[in-house]
């Protein structure tokens, strides 16, 4: 049987029901502290920012608060959580290519302390709001450094027409944002901003991008204090996956922005990263009950009480993933299966020809890695509520997210006039 930080996983699902989304709440600590730890610097100061759209919520924010770690939102709603986990607004990093004025009113009324613009526009409405409420506010400016990493299409963020940033071709604009910023009263101009793109697997990217930014910055004679190289450091899914551990990552780009700051002779007082997915990714596992199960002619189906509405990443990304049958670990392996969720949808497969042992109703299944952008991206599709998020820890389990109820999906329902 399964054990996740010390929990039964039968006696969980007995108590909680299923599905479930399980965090092993030891791991999700030392990955925090893996990082905080290892991306340190002698001669400057270093941030390391969780992504928080990885997986946001009041408890995982008050993890990442007490081993020191800073937060990246890009929403009010994100940004909301931080507040109600009593989040450090100094060490909160408002991101986004389209912020409202209410989402950056909101910002400022925390005292959220940094902003990464992503466009021309946006420096005139920070302009506008920061001088209506007359609060100063640091901002760093998001660069396309038009590198390409080997990643979904749909993840990579620094092709030539990327949504995202400004692209580092477009020095002119670049400058005239720099000069707008400085003439405002209360926008202070800290530095640049980049992030290539999710799950990338080994450091070269990240070190080209680095190098990239920083020529770029030495030609143009730019002065900056932040540098931010985003996040995108990729995790182990299947066997296949070979992710760069933390702390040679954190190695490999500080090596890399010290080598490139000598070489080009820039100086910076601080350094930061943004890592979403491998903070929380392979901490997190999705645990379902099997239901039915269906041959066809050339598959087998297991059908499981979930699928893409609590985990879209197949069907989005064609995403892989692995799997096991809680309480048959250590049987041999020696059927394939199709593992199926219960949403209308064709597409609605997690995963294809697991192999698993014989597979029986009333099995528990276990999804690994699934802890990155598995809650954050569910949906309520089909009407299935959102299943419970449950941290284990040194054989102790706690509920930090509710399941869903029907009466919570019909609570927003109404019928009255506005117009
Ligand atoms: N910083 C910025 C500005 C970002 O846009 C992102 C992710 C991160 C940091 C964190 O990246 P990470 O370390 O988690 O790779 N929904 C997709 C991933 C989208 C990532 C969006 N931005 C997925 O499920 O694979």
């Amino acid at each position: 049987m399964l054990q996740i930080s010390g929990v039964n996983i039968d006696e969980l699902v007995k108590k909680v029901g299923s599905p479930i989304y399980v965090y092993d709440e030891y791991k999700l600590d030392q990955n925090l502290k893996e990082y905080h730890d290892n991306f340190v610097s002698a001669d400057y100061d270093t941030e390391v920012i969780y992504a928080s759209k990885a997986f946001c919520c009041v408890e995982m924010l008050k993890l990442a608060a007490k081993a020191g770690i800073a937060m990246d939102v890009v929403s009010g709603g994100e940004l909301y959580t931080a507040k109600k986990a009593n989040f450090d607004m100094r060490k909160v990093y408002f991101h986004g290519n389209n912020k409202t004025d209410d989402e950056i009113t909101m910002a400022l009324e925390y005292g959220v302390k940094t902003l990464i613009v992503d466009n021309v526009h946006e420096i005139d409405r920070i302009e506008v709001l920061s001088d209506e409420r007359n609060q100063n506010v640091d901002v760093l400016i998001r660069i396309n450094p038009k590198i390409s990493a080997h990643t979904h299409e749909y993840i990579q963020t620094a092709s030539v027409d990327s949504k995202f940033g400004i692209s580092i071709d477009d020095v002119d604009d670049i400058k005239t944002m720099i000069d707008q910023i400085n003439e405002s009263k209360h926008i202070s101009f800290k530095g640049f901003h980049s992030h290539i793109g999710s799950q990338i697997f080994g450091t070269d990217a990240f070190e080209g991008t680095i190098e990239k930014m920083i020529d770029f910055i030495s030609k143009n004679d730019f002065i900056v204090d932040t540098l931010d190289f985003g996040g995108g450091f990729g995790i182990r899914y299947v066997e296949s996956d070979q992710p760069t551990p933390i702390k040679e990552v954190c190695r490999n780009l500080i090596d890399a922005v010290d080598k490139n700051l000598k070489k080009h002779k820039v100086k910076i007082n601080k350094l930061c990263i943004e890592p979403g997915r491998s903070m929380v990714g392979e901490s997190g596992y999705t645990i379902y009950k099997v239901g039915f199960i269906k041959k066809t002619k050339n598959k087998q189906f297991v059908f499981i009480d979930g699928g893409m509405a609590d985990n879209i990443r197949p069907a989005l990304y064609g995403a892989e993933y692995a799997c096991d049958i809680a309480n048959k670990l250590g049987e041999p392996k020696l059927e394939k299966y199709e593992i199926a969720g219960k949403c209308c949808e064709s597409g609605d497969i997690l995963i294809h020809d697991a192999k698993l042992p014989h597979v029986d109703s009333g099995d528990i299944l276990v999804v690994y890695s699934t802890g990155a952008y598995g809650y954050t991206m569910s949906s309520n599709y089909n009407r299935l509520n959102r299943p419970p998020v449950v941290f284990c820890k040194n054989g102790h389990a706690r509920i930090v997210i509710k399941g869903e109820t029907y009466e919570d999906q019909l609570r927003n329902e109404t019928d009255e006039a506005v117009l």
